[in-house]
């Protein structure tokens, strides 16, 4: 197995492995490698849907996405689908996989299935990376913060899906959801400092209001997105990413109009986040 870096601080290559084959111990490093690198990217890769859920079931259990459409016959999976007469796209803001949960999804495995002719890339950023490049001012701002998660305003009954033309494929309208956690939260597995705030779900620091919480929640998120922090993948046929949602986040590039794209995701339980 072969490790590439992406960028200087976020995401590898991984080579020479398949990952319907992988032992216990190659398993243990990939593990590793994406605790500590934010996500990984494997080319080439042939893997089918029950293959799929079985690989994902080796990260300890599956949480299946309450919102996205659900594959028929394999209902661990969800689907990232954009019809080529669709404008809007799934994923298309930097966020994080179910952060709005008391225990967030450790992490999610994207497989490209159909691919648009150009564009449609993911950018993924290291919560690591961005913690550390705080200010010694900031990082003491938001020792001991803890701020509020919610998906509700992204997938309710008017919300900002049901504004758009991927309103009708959504599901979970009804569906009310809310966590706190603490806004620096240590790695579970690497013990890393991370930030644990997102564009998508965090609406405000626990004691204060959304207005009294933005300025300082804009200056994280601006600032944890810096490009020296982030790393891009090209998808191609037969390419897999797996990412750790408490070391990164990520984003769906909205740049394919008038093609269809199709990717199947599992997402992994997760373990409770503390600081
Ligand atoms: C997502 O999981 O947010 C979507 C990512 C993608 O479609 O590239």
């Amino acid at each position: 197995m072969q490790i590439t870096p992406m960028a200087p601080r976020c995401g590898v290559e991984v080579s020479g492995i398949q990952l319907a084959e992988a032992s216990g111990d190659v398993m243990e490093q990939i593990k590793q490698t994406i605790y500590e690198h934010g996500v990984a990217v494997f080319r080439d890769q042939e893997l089918t849907p029950e293959q799929h859920i079985a690989f994902g079931k080796r990260w300890g259990g599956v949480d299946v996405n309450q919102y996205f459409p659900l594959q028929d016959e394999y209902p661990e999976i969800a689907v990232v689908r954009k019809n080529a007469d669709q404008e809007t796209n799934i994923g298309g803001a930097w966020h994080t996989d179910h952060s709005y949960d008391q225990i967030p999804a450790m992490g999610s495995m994207l497989v490209a299935r159909e691919l648009p002719p150009h564009g449609g890339d993911t950018h993924y950023a290291h919560m690591g990376a961005a913690y550390d490049s705080l200010t010694d001012d900031l990082k003491a701002e938001i020792e001991g913060l803890e701020a509020y998660h919610t998906a509700d305003h992204v997938y309710e009954e008017g919300g900002l899906y049901a504004q758009t033309d991927m309103g009708k494929e959504l599901r979970g309208q009804d569906i009310k959801t809310g966590a706190v956690h603490p806004v620096v939260i240590r790695h579970p597995h690497t013990g890393r400092k991370l930030l644990y705030v997102n564009s998508g779900f965090t609406i405000n620091f626990v004691g204060q209001t959304r207005e009294e919480s933005l300025p300082l929640l804009t200056k994280l998120l601006n600032s944890a997105v810096m490009e020296d922090n982030q790393c891009v993948v090209k998808w191609q046929p037969g390419t897999i990413a797996i990412w750790d949602n408490r070391s990164s986040w990520h984003n769906a590039m909205n740049d394919y109009q008038g093609h269809y794209r199709e990717m199947h995701r599992i997402t992994f339980s997760g373990e409770a986040l503390a600081a």
